[in-house]
């Protein structure tokens, strides 16, 4: 596919130390700020994940954002989303104009990290137990924004809201 340059797509993932995101299909930590964050970016935009992703919300589809489900399942459909069956047809729902969210997991992150022009990291400095991982190399990026995060009451380890561009 080509023209995807140009269209306004951004990541949003938290990250821990050794690289993990996710164990049996859940988030690994509750951080409620980052939550918060979440919801507060993604908020009335489009929010494009994998099906595992989608059956790990505890509310699906995230309310007040268009929810875009990728399953490589022909003909399989989820209430309240668009389901689409390859990457190129999310990408076709993308535009210039609006910021779309890649939200994962890691296949998805994977498979739309060089679409990207934005990415929005929370980094967890902690190593967690985990089946699911994603190493990103940000040697191509910039940052513009960063938030460290040393006193949360709620936790025992310390994070980052960084935002990069490309
Ligand atoms: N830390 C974070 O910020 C964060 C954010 C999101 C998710 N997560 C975690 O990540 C984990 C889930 O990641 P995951 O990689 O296992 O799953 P995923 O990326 O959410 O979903 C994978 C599924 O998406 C579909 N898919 C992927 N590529 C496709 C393609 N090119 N064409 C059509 N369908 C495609 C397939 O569905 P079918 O099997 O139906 O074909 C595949 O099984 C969970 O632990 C979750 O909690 C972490």
């Amino acid at each position: 596919m080509k023209i995807t340059k140009m269209k306004n797509i951004s990541i949003i993932v938290a990250i821990a130390q050794n690289h993990a995101i996710g164990k049996d299909n859940k988030l690994l930590w509750h951080i409620s700020e980052d939550l918060k964050r979440f919801k507060r970016i993604t908020k009335g935009n489009k929010v494009i994940m994998g099906k595992n992703t989608y059956l790990s919300l505890p509310v699906r589809p995230l309310p007040n954002r268009e929810n875009v489900v990728i399953t490589d399942v022909l003909g399989e459909k989820f209430e309240g989303c668009i389901t689409v069956y390859s990457i190129d047809e999310a990408l076709e729902l993308c535009s210039e104009k609006e910021e779309s969210f890649i939200i994962g997991g890691a296949s998805i992150y994977k498979q739309f990290l060089d679409y990207a022009n934005k990415f929005y990291l929370t980094k967890v400095n902690k190593d967690f137990e985990a089946d699911t991982f994603w190493e990103v190399d940000f040697n191509d990026w910039k940052l513009i924004e960063e938030e460290n995060i040393v006193d949360d009451p709620q936790n025992d380890f310390t994070y980052s809201f960084l935002t990069y561009i490309k």
